[in-house]
């Protein structure tokens, strides 16, 4: 899927600043020996969706600081936070399974979880298969770098004469995880050759520090992690392009999409979501 957007960074950043603030202070290390496919709680087969039942909440612990696992080996994060807070609204008890980023969808089909909440990215292709819920954050894809590399950014006009830049990755080694939307929009606009997969973000950038891929293409909140976490890298001025962030819910749930997306709403007004996201991300 080609989606090279060009937009000026400077606006894409004060969008995330403005939502968020900047400057995580969760250390990213942790991610990096996460293994995937590792269930962090108990996961029965439950009564899910009935008021009082369990909400089962399924998602990719090594992306901080929306999910990440914490010292006591929980799964931690904006997310989790986010998705107890629902559960709470909706007098549900909540648990979360940690498994690989390009199972998640897979696992609402077969009914291994009610919900996804993984930064996960309202994208027309996955709309087809589940149904996402209203946003709650925005995401930037953005490229990592080793300090001082050398990468071609083009300007354009847009139609009202305002310079748009962006990141000409062409020639380039591109590090992603699998299944995001940065492995897709690298895949669509340089080839399926220029991609190299990993399992998670951690893995991607230890392969840059190590000089396998020329720059990794991720999100703007764990990139800020592993680059704090990792010596030697920089993030691009130029992003790649913004994005909503939303859960998901198996495609035809519309009881348990409706009723997540009236606690959502209830959360956004009286200023839960913003609170969560600012105790993980500030200035
Ligand atoms: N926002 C990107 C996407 O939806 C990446 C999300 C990765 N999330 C994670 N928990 N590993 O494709």
């Amino acid at each position: 899927m080609k989606k090279k957007l060009a937009f000026l960074l400077a606006g894409a950043m004060l969008m995330t600043a403005a939502l968020a603030g900047c400057g995580g202070d969760k250390p990213a290390d942790d991610s990096a020996n996460t293994p995937a496919d590792t269930a962090q709680q108990d996961t029965p087969a439950a009564d899910n969706t009935a008021d009082g039942g369990t909400l089962r909440m399924l998602t990719n612990a090594a992306f901080p600081p929306y999910e990440f696992v914490d010292d006591s080996g929980n799964v931690a994060g904006i997310d989790a936070e986010i998705a107890q807070a629902v559960a709470d609204k909706l007098g549900m008890k909540l648990e979360i399974t940690d498994m690989a980023f390009e199972s998640l969808i897979a696992g609402l089909q077969s009914d291994t979880g009610d919900i996804v909440l993984a930064g996960m990215t309202v994208d027309p292709e996955r709309a087809q298969s589940v149904d996402f819920t209203d946003s709650y954050a925005t995401g930037v894809q953005v490229v990592i770098v080793p300090e001082g590399a050398e990468v071609k950014v083009n300007e354009e006009k847009d139609d009202e004469g305002n310079t748009v830049k962006s990141v000409d990755l062409t020639g380039m080694k591109i590090g992603v995880q699998t299944g995001t939307t940065g492995d897709q929009y690298c895949a669509g606009d340089y080839g399926e050759d220029a991609v190299q997969r990993y399992d998670n973000g951690a893995l991607a950038v230890a392969a840059l520090v190590n000089g396998q891929v020329d720059c990794v293409v991720i999100d703007n909140e764990p990139a800020k992690s592993f680059v704090e976490a990792n010596k030697g890298l920089q993030i691009l001025d130029t992003a790649y392009t913004v994005e909503d962030y939303a859960a998901a819910i198996k495609k035809g749930n519309t009881e348990l999409l409706d009723k997540v997306n009236g606690a959502l709403k209830e959360l956004k007004e009286d200023g839960t979501i913003e609170g969560i996201i600012t105790k993980y991300i500030h200035d």
